[in-house]
């Protein structure tokens, strides 16, 4: 069975986790808030006292990349590569900072976006994190960064990804796929694809 350390997971979810580790895989959860009761209490951005080098196969992030300080993302990235498997992976999404400020500027910082489980999602939100959560003193809902799908490749690149394919989605939706140096990069690519992350349409 392979394993998928799953970044900022926040609480345990089997939907939270990507169709592609649905079946066959092991998940961590890591995460800074302990309240979500994850396997690991720590931050993305240093992971050196709990995960050990090359441990993981895959590494999953869904909206957490944003939380962390601008400063600290070339870090998080590096100790990203540094828990992969030399064949491993990183999987990650966030919102798309293009999209999310075209609708800013057509409709209107406070307008809705879209609906979530947790209310209505605003440009704003996106901005600069869930305002109804970071109000309720859930400071680790803040948002202190933001990604172009340019950004994001170059920085994954700079932190030692051997090759990455992003795409800008439907419905604010950054994505990106970091291939480790001996990934057979195809195969991952055409598994994700039959997910329906198709990074080449
Ligand atoms: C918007 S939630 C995303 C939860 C889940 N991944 C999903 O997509 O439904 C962001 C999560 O990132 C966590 N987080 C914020 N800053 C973090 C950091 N520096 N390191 C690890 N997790 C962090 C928060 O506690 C929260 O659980």
């Amino acid at each position: 069975m392979r394993s998928v350390l799953h970044i900022g997971s926040g609480p345990r979810g089997i939907h939270r986790l990507h169709p592609i580790f649905q079946a066959g895989w092991r998940e961590v959860r890591l995460d800074l808030d302990p309240s979500v009761e994850p396997d690991i209490v720590c931050s993305t951005a240093d992971m050196r006292a709990h995960v050990a080098s090359e441990t993981f196969d895959a590494v999953w992030s869904s909206h957490n990349i944003e939380h962390l300080y601008d400063h600290e993302v070339p870090r998080a990235f590096a100790e990203i590569v540094r828990v992969l498997k030399p064949d491993g992976f990183f999987l990650v999404r966030c919102p798309d900072l293009e999209t999310v400020l075209e609708a800013a500027l057509r409709d209107g910082l406070e307008s809705t976006a879209y609906v979530s489980p947790a209310g209505p999602i605003t440009p704003l939100d996106m901005l600069f994190g869930h305002r109804a959560s970071v109000a309720r003193g859930n400071a680790f809902m803040a948002h202190r960064t933001g990604f172009t799908d340019i950004r994001l490749g170059r920085l994954l690149l700079e932190a030692g990804f051997a090759h990455v394919s992003t795409k800008r989605a439907s419905g604010f939706d950054l994505w990106a796929a970091a291939m480790m140096p001996q990934a057979n990069v195809q195969e991952c690519l055409t598994t994700l694809a039959m997910t329906g992350l198709s990074f080449t349409e």
